[in-house]
């Protein structure tokens, strides 16, 4: 595994292969847990959705990666959630439990979905007070994908969210998808310990590239906006999703 320093505000770790990369995201996770609990006695995370998680969800549902986790000391958040019943396929909340984290001792009260059967704005509102409430506004990780638009969370390019630096968690409206979705917001990812950008394939290589190696454009590009100096990103990526940053 290669680890790169791309500029002060991201690293870059490259997997030799799918699987590899895989079993680093598995593992950065489960140092990232081990560290906050030994630390403070818990761990906060925030969960991305789409469908690149699923498989790590899974992994880290199952030996020998489930075993090195005291789940009864994790609390679970999500990074962004569709607009949908809990139990709808499109939810980042149901795509996470059933890929196997429903099988973990988490204890339900440390279980935070995105309210998504209210009136949504106040789910916004209530999201926001909660992590004021049970974090203090510090996450010990947030898990992240990056769409090819570059989008990241619900952080998609050219809407409102993007702007926003007074709240940790929102809605955005994104008129080229039609909706609006609940999303953490960059002002609640970069307070965070660790973030994490999970990318693998080759349909991610030309955008993550455009990413890591151009000048940043929050607008264009999103993702950019994810990590400080204070707290860099880690983008973990296979060499497929790499191909073109290392070509570069
Ligand atoms: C979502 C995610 C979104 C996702 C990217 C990448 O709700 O869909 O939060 O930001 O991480 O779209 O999705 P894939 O992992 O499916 O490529």
């Amino acid at each position: 595994m290669a680890l790169i320093q791309c500029g002060k505000k991201r690293n870059v770790a490259i997997g030799e292969n799918k699987e590899e990369t895989l079993k680093l995201c598995c593992s950065h996770f489960i140092a990232k847990a081990q560290e906050a609990i030994s630390i403070r006695g818990t761990f906060s995370v925030a969960l991305s959705g789409g469908s690149t998680p699923k498989t790590i969800y899974s992994m880290l549902s199952k030996s020998p990666y489930r075993e090195q986790i005291d789940w009864q000391k994790v609390f679970l958040f999500w990074s962004d959630e569709r607009c949908v019943p809990p139990n709808d396929p499109e939810s980042n909340y149901h795509m996470a439990m059933t890929s196997g984290l429903q099988t973990l001792s988490i204890p339900p009260d440390h279980i935070f979905p995105f309210k998504t059967m209210v009136h949504i704005p106040q789910s916004a509102e209530e999201y926001d007070l909660l992590l004021k409430n049970k974090v203090g506004g510090v996450l010990d990780l947030v898990l992240l994908g990056m769409g090819e638009d570059g989008h990241t969370a619900s952080l998609f390019p050219h809407t409102e969210g993007l702007l926003v630096t007074d709240k940790l968690a929102i809605v955005n409206d994104i008129p080229q998808k039609k909706t609006h979705r609940l999303t953490l917001t960059f002002t609640c990812i970069n307070q965070a310990r660790n973030s994490v950008i999970y990318l693998f394939g080759e349909n991610k290589s030309a955008i993550a590239a455009k990413a890591l190696l151009e000048p940043d454009d929050i607008q264009e590009c999103p993702v950019q906006g994810v990590g400080t100096e204070k707290h860099p990103a880690l983008w973990i990526m296979d060499n497929a999703a790499a191909s073109d940053f290392c070509a570069r």
